[in-house]
């Protein structure tokens, strides 16, 4: 598996090596996906680009305590858990406030501790979450939340629908595990037919879980909603960077760190645990919604090893290098099978294309500035924000300090939407986040 999507990768490089030769370049020297993207990391860190395998492993700081206030406990009624695995499991756990609802500091703490994620990504992430989910401070890991009573926050029309009311502003479509929306009914449950066509891979494989299987399970999936959700929209936001992040968290984070395995070594007993899913006597899997649980004796992330929007880039960059429809912004126009492209040159104003997205930084400053151009009318939309300045504010200068690292390319005209003709786009009422 590993060496033939190497193989494929370099043969998709081959007519076009010189327009990239950096990310050309670290493929053809081989290895997995793993290694190339570490490679690829050490370069921009200034390394030799020769990938640190000594990076040690370190159990004390690594092992994450599953006992005492962490102890597993289920959800009641009351409490959200959503179409996020990692954030219910840190939930159950006590890593956020049991009852789903939690503010930047406990997101970015909570995602440090439990899996090391880097405070760019997750400082990101939740503000991201709270301006277009939220009151702007706060925001629910599932639905709608007593907690963040509307009236609490002044002058309100509406109420936030946390992200499992957030499809095409935070959740999309070729998730993982979740169903798309439209074909569904909803875009939280986990859809036991996609999760066992991803643990039969993992067991096939000797049951280890890898970035490659968890791309070719993308390209399957990304083939089925276009065959068969004639509302299937892929996002320049949620389907060019939310999309695969969902993919290689599963790796980057869910994987159990060792002395042997400091880039993390993933089976199918670890995933079972995370997705809250349980393996019968006959072999046959049950989930068990809401019971995402970190598994006991599993180890996160080295300490100065966290992951990064820029290592969120380059593992989203490798995987498009394979399939580059994963690129693909547009969707399909209310039938089957009849999935259009929008030119990203056009809807940029020729700072973008197909070919320079695979380029440095390019991939993850184009959905950033997407996600920051529509953000207020998002918030608009959402309608539960009285002051929109003050959210951007927010957002804006988050955007700032997340990306300061990377060196984005700088937008000559506004971005144009162009997405009326796709109906998963157009027909989704925004305020509740349902389908019209
Ligand atoms: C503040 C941090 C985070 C935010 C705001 C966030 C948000 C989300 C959202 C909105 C989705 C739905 C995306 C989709 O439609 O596919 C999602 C899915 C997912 N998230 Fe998170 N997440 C965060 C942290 C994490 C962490 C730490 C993990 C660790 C494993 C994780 C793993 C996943 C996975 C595997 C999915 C896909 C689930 C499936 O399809 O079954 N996330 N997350
Ligand atoms: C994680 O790896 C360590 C070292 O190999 C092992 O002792 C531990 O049982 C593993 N944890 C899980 C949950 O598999
Ligand atoms: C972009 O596409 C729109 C709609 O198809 C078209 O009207 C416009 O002329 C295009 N702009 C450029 C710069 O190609």
């Amino acid at each position: 598996m590993k060496y033939q999507s190497i193989a494929v990768a370099v043969a998709t490089l081959a007519s076009s090596v010189s327009a990239f030769p950096t990310l050309a370049d670290q493929v053809l020297q081989g290895g997995s996906l793993e290694e190339t993207a570490a490679r690829m990391m050490a370069k921009r860190q200034g390394g030799s680009g020769i990938p640190d395998n000594t990076k040690t492993f370190d159990p004390k700081t690594q092992y994450v305590s599953t006992s005492g206030v962490h102890a597993y406990k289920a959800p009641t009624e009351d409490d959200q858990r959503g179409p996020c695995p990692g954030l219910n499991a840190m939930a159950n756990h006590g890593y956020l406030p049991h009852n789903g609802v939690g503010n930047h500091l406990q997101f970015i703490q909570g995602t440090y501790e439990v899996f090391g994620m880097a405070p760019d990504l997750s400082g990101f992430l939740t503000v991201l979450g709270a301006t277009i989910d939220g009151d702007g401070l706060s925001w629910s890991i599932g639905g709608p939340s007593k907690a963040l009573d509307p009236i609490t926050i002044g002058g309100l029309l509406g109420q936030p629908q946390g992200i499992s009311g957030s499809h095409n502003k935070y959740e999309s479509d070729v998730s993982p595990g979740r169903g798309d929306l439209y074909q569904a009914g909803d875009d939280f449950t986990l859809q036991m037919d996609r999760y066992q066509a991803l643990y039969d891979m993992g067991i096939a494989n000797n049951d280890e879980i890898t970035l490659a299987i968890l791309s070719k399970h993308r390209s399957n999936l990304f083939d089925q909603s276009i065959a068969k959700n004639p509302y299937f929209f892929n996002g320049p936001f949620t389907g060019v960077l939310v999309q695969p992040a969902a993919y290689s968290f599963i790796y980057r984070f869910m994987s159990n760190k060792s002395a042997e395995h400091p880039a993390g070594k993933l089976n199918t007993e670890i995933l079972n645990s995370f997705f809250g899913v349980k393996k019968n006597a006959d072999g046959s899997l049950t989930k068990l919604p809401g019971q995402e649980r970190i598994p006991e004796n599993w180890y996160k992330r080295a300490v100065g090893d966290e992951y990064s929007i820029p290592y969120l880039n380059t593992d989203t960059v490798l995987a498009a290098t394979q399939y580059p429809k994963f690129l693909d912004v547009g969707g399909n126009t209310g039938k089957v099978n009849t999935f259009a492209g929008l030119d990203l040159d056009n809807l940029t104003g020729g700072v973008y294309n197909t070919k320079n997205l695979l380029e440095g930084d390019n991939l993850a400053c184009f959905a950033s500035q997407f996600a920051q151009q529509v953000a207020p009318d998002l918030i608009r939309c959402s309608s539960v924000l009285g002051d929109i300045t003050s959210a951007l504010t927010g957002l804006n200068s988050q955007i700032a300090t997340s990306f300061a690292s990377l060196s984005c390319p700088k937008l000559t005209k506004p971005l144009s939407g162009q997405f009326t003709k796709f109906p998963g786009y157009s027909n989704l009422n925004c305020k509740t986040g349902q389908y019209k």
